[in-house]
């Protein structure tokens, strides 16, 4: 019998209507369009809004497309991950709620949290799942609502973070196709350089944690820069490496979308050409968990059966990876 991998089978994604472009941006603080462009090649993000709309709204609907597209029941799902830093409780774990509010009632879930890189976390871990032979259908949802937990007053972060994200499934594969190799890597040293200090068990909400705004995510953008830039090329240059890969045989790279100057340091790196590069930080900004599904989303139409695909991304924690895999449909 030949070896079974985990192949991506469907992709879908979703953002909210409303569009924070930089010129609000500049009626909110001290910006301007010109800086943010420069500096990260973000022209506008989505933002999710209404009451008590929290990011299961965006995973269900993600994940009702995505049925939709393959033609399958959500009942006929066994696992849903959740990848997420801005789950809709502490707990529940918000894949529940997604499963609940889709009818996926066979399915188990959880959430992962790898903050930027928790899609590609949980990639790898649905895989495993797959290539076991224990499931069959997996759906790893990558999504974030970082506007619950930006700073409209920290000008150095709310640049950068939008809302949104997608879904993907995963079923097993005997062509040799869909996932192919992974690293994944993290260090915990550099936990205070990007985080949301509380709302946690070791900083509970107190009237003194929101009075001090320690609700929010905060960076160190020059600290988390130069990490971003070294971890995730030198990743991607090892992954090519270990599968004998040049720049000639690699169809697609699709990086985390933090800043356009990360991603451009990473595909010339990895010797990479531009049109071979996914990019859509312009449109959504750093949507955390769902920037690699939605560039899977956008560019599904042009991704032909066999491509050799290699997507990276570097976020907080730190964590760090990349996944090399073969494209197993064309749409
Ligand atoms: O997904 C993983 C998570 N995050 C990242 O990967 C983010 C990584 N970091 C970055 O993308 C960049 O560090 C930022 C975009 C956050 C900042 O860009 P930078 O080129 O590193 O700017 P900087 O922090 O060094 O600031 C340069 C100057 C400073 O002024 P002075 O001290 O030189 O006078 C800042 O005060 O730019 C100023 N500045 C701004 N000016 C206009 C900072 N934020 C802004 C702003 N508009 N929004």
């Amino acid at each position: 019998m030949s070896k079974i991998t985990a192949a991506i089978t469907a992709v879908n994604g979703y953002v909210p209507d409303y569009v924070l472009d930089n010129k609000e941006l500049e009626t909110m603080i001290e910006t301007t369009d010109e800086w943010i462009t420069s500096r990260t090649g973000i022209k506008e993000r989505r933002i999710l809004k209404g009451e008590g709309n929290g990011v299961s709204v965006m995973g269900a609907e993600a994940v009702r497309g995505l049925c939709k597209k393959r033609g399958i029941s959500p009942e006929e799902i066994d696992l849903l991950i959740c990848c997420t830093v801005t789950a809709d409780h502490i707990f529940p774990a918000t894949a529940n709620i997604i499963t609940d509010k889709v009818g996926a009632i066979n399915a188990f879930g959880f959430d992962l949290n790898a903050a930027c890189s928790g899609f590609i976390y949980g990639l790898v871990t649905g895989s495993k799942y797959i290539e076991s032979g224990s499931h069959k259908k997996v759906v790893i949802v990558g999504v974030d609502k970082m506007s619950a937990i930006v700073d409209y007053t920290d000008r150095a972060t709310c640049i950068i973070f939008g809302d949104g994200g997608g879904a993907v499934l995963l079923e097993p594969n005997e062509e040799g196709l869909g996932v192919q190799d992974s690293i994944l890597r993290s260090d915990g040293s550099g936990a205070k350089y990007l985080a949301q200090k509380a709302g946690g068990s070791a900083y509970p909400p107190t009237h003194e944690t929101i009075d001090a705004r320690e609700h929010y995510a905060r960076q160190d953008g020059k600290v988390v820069f130069k990490f971003a830039v070294t971890k995730m090329a030198d990743v991607s240059a090892e992954i090519m490496k270990n599968n004998n890969l040049s720049a000639d045989d690699i169809a697609w790279l699709v990086p985390h979308q933090a800043n356009k100057r990360i991603i451009d340091a990473t595909a010339r790196r990895m010797g990479v050409s531009d049109e071979k590069v996914m990019l859509n930080i312009e449109k959504y900004g750093n949507t955390t968990s769902g920037t690699i599904p939605l560039c899977l989303w956008e560019w599904e139409n042009q991704l032909k059966k066999g491509d050799n695909i290699i997507i990276a991304a570097f976020g907080g924690g730190f964590t760090w990876g990349s996944i090399y895999m073969k494209w197993a449909y064309n749409s």
